[in-house]
């Protein structure tokens, strides 16, 4: 007897398994099953395709007029946080810039103080309830950063409520240190503190797959980037980058040349560097709610990178301050109407190539794979984007098990 049948499924999703992120066109291929069956057992996928009524299972799910994919995976989180920042919605429409809220030492620094000043209980609570909701949109695999905390006392805080949020809720997570993600205001200068952010990777290499660097004016330069990427990679880490989100600094160019396996946001990434994806595998993480959220009109320029022949993920950016929404449905509907992406683009940006940027073996559905699997109340694939705003998220199975109805 099986765990879980999934019958008369309207479309099915079956994104393409690769060993490398799908590139260019490809994106653009989709294998969509019409009438299609899946059949889940002890946590693994035991069939995925054409309708078949030779199984049994002790649940039976109807997907009549609906829609089946795998899990979303969300390939860029700042998950762990304390507070909010909800008075920088004024600030922003009187005009007042990301960089320069962060300049007076808000924004990223006030996080800061709040993330310090928040107990390991309280962080773990908050958080808890974000990953919940993830799981509600239909969000199956998460990668969460730390950042907020810019020394190693409080790093670590947010590395340990990470670890305990993954063990005690289904979502499976990646783990990435972003120590240099500012300069606190009381450090010596750039240099010095982000040499003390290097030092301290010893201290999280064992708590993190990734390392992640602000590579931005007036936070991190490229030299500073460079200099952190290859400390980490000594150490063991891959390495990932928040590149050309607001000045074009390079920051993509430098990624492909380090071999990062990811670089994020290139809202502001050059035609040169854009046409350095062609001969990489480094992949181009939009994030088009934060251009949303910001308020911006110039969004990155995912259809040249297409062009270019790179590979792009799309993720939500979840953070207190430049996107904060947990749905990454809504993120795919932005990206559809703002990036000019197709619905097949869209599903494999936040499925199979989203694992790839974080290195997880997800967003597929094949016979073997850990079954990670999302019915959608909606009657096909091109829907999602289109009805923006809403939950279509009808049933989540992480792992084998139903998560969330
Ligand atoms: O990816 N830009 C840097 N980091 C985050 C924002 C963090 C914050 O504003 O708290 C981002 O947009
Ligand atoms: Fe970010």
């Amino acid at each position: 007897m099986n765990d879980i049948l999934i019958q008369n499924i309207g479309e099915l999703i079956l994104p393409k398994k690769t060993d490398r992120p799908l590139k260019g066109n490809e994106l653009d291929e989709l294998n969509i099953i019409k009438n299609g069956t899946v059949v889940v057992k002890d946590s693994k996928i035991v069939y995925a395709g054409e309708y078949d009524d030779s199984f049994e299972a002790t649940e039976v799910i109807d997907a009549t007029n609906q829609v089946v994919s795998p899990g979303l995976v969300d390939a860029h989180t700042h998950l762990v946080f304390g507070g909010s920042r909800e008075h920088e919605m004024a600030l922003k429409q009187q005009g007042v810039s990301y960089l320069d809220i962060l300049k007076q030492g808000g924004g990223i620094l006030s996080t800061v103080e709040s993330t310090r000043n928040a107990t390991e209980e309280e962080l773990y609570n908050k958080s808890k309830k974000e990953v919940i909701r993830m799981i509600q949109f239909g969000t199956t695999t998460v990668e969460a950063k730390s950042g907020y905390g810019l020394d190693k006392e409080t790093e670590l805080k947010q590395l340990n409520v990470q670890h305990q949020l993954a063990q005690d809720t289904p979502i499976r997570m990646k783990h990435t240190f972003l120590g240099p993600h500012a300069v606190p205001k009381d450090a010596k200068d750039n240099a010095s503190f982000l040499q003390e952010m290097i030092d301290l990777l010893d201290d999280v290499k064992d708590k993190a797959d990734f390392a992640d660097i602000f590579c931005e004016t007036g936070v991190f330069t490229i030299d500073e980037s460079r200099r952190y990427m290859q400390a980490a990679k000594e150490k063991g880490l891959k390495v990932k980058i928040h590149a050309d989100e607001i000045d074009p600094l390079g920051g993509l160019g430098l990624a492909i040349e380090e071999g990062a396996i990811s670089a994020d946001h290139l809202v502001a990434s050059s035609e040169k560097d854009k046409k350095a994806l062609n001969s990489s595998n480094t992949v181009a993480v939009l994030l088009p709610g934060t251009t949303f959220y910001l308020g911006k009109d110039q969004y990155a320029d995912a259809r040249g990178m297409l062009d270019n022949n790179g590979a792009i993920a799309i993720a939500t950016d979840f953070n207190p301050g430049s996107c904060v929404t947990d749905n990454l449905q809504l993120v795919m509907s932005i990206a559809a109407l703002k990036l000019k992406l197709t619905p097949n683009e869209i599903w494999n940006a936040v499925t199979v190539n989203a694992a790839k940027a974080i290195d997880v073996e997800a967003g597929t559905i094949e016979v073997g794979d850990q079954a990670d699997v999302v019915v959608w109340d909606i009657p096909n694939h091109e829907y999602l984007p289109y009805h923006y705003g809403v939950n279509h998220a009808q049933t989540v199975i992480i792992n084998g098990k139903k998560v969330y109805q």
